[in-house]
């Protein structure tokens, strides 16, 4: 059986988004992973179909009902296999490479996205969500979150990554990565700028040591959190 997503949201239209498209659309299309939503409105129990109230404590925006999500969730966990609950929030875990390989090891994820000011803290606890957060910054809702996290799952999904160049092979497949190299393709020179010379030199060994070098230029230059794992873990 393939792994298999749900997202329980407010707005199932925005599914599957970009995931409808290239190469995770075309796994999509042949079977290789299924997503499936569940509006959670339709959870609700009373004739307007309130699924949000007013904060207790008072303050700004509304909190989405703990029993209207706890129904959605049950819903979701009878439909398939048992698979950990993912409420995307930027109070979770920053996702990395890492936790994408795990859940995507997995039979799959039940994704809950919330809108408003979030989800009553009491679903989280009861249900034992996964609190997953895709960076440091505040979206309007969980769904465009949802996509990406779905999106780094499926791409390491056996057959899903098209050509020989496997996701193995890429930086963050490591425990303490590089940022990737520059490329270059045709034409040689553009707009007066040369490719850089050894990359037309057929210097296999050549070429391989300066993207070595501008890998490491990058990451010390760019991203000096993730350069310094590096040194103070890696012999190399
Ligand atoms: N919902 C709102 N902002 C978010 C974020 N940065 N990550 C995950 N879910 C979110």
């Amino acid at each position: 059986t393939p792994w298999h997503a749900t997202a329980l949201t407010l707005f199932p239209e925005m599914f599957p988004g970009t995931l409808g498209h290239s190469l995770a659309g075309r796994a999509l299309r042949d079977g290789k992973w299924s997503l499936d939503t569940l509006q959670i409105r339709d959870f609700a129990t009373d004739k307007h179909r309130t699924v949000d109230d007013t904060p207790f404590g008072g303050g700004a925006g509304m909190v989405m009902r703990p029993d209207v999500v706890d129904a959605a969730c049950a819903a979701a966990l009878a439909a398939g296999p048992a698979r950990p609950l993912v409420y995307l929030t930027p109070r979770g875990r920053v996702l990395d490479q890492g936790l994408a390989r795990e859940l995507v090891a997995g039979p799959g994820v039940i994704l809950v996205c919330g809108r408003y000011e979030g989800l009553d803290q009491r679903v989280i606890e009861a249900r034992e969500m996964r609190e997953v957060s895709v960076g440091d910054y505040v979206l309007s809702g969980g769904e465009p979150a949802a996509l990406v996290l779905l999106d780094a799952c499926v791409r390491l999904l056996p057959g899903v990554m098209g050509g020989a160049t496997s996701a193995e092979e890429e930086s963050f497949s490591e425990a303490a990565p590089l940022l990737e190299y520059p490329h270059y393709t045709r034409p040689a020179e553009w707009d007066g700028r040369a490719v850089p010379e050894v990359l037309l030199s057929g210097h296999h060994a050549e070429v391989a040591r300066w993207r070595r070098g501008m890998a490491e230029a990058a990451t010390r230059e760019r991203r000096p959190d993730l350069w310094s794992r590096r040194t103070s873990s890696v012999a190399h």
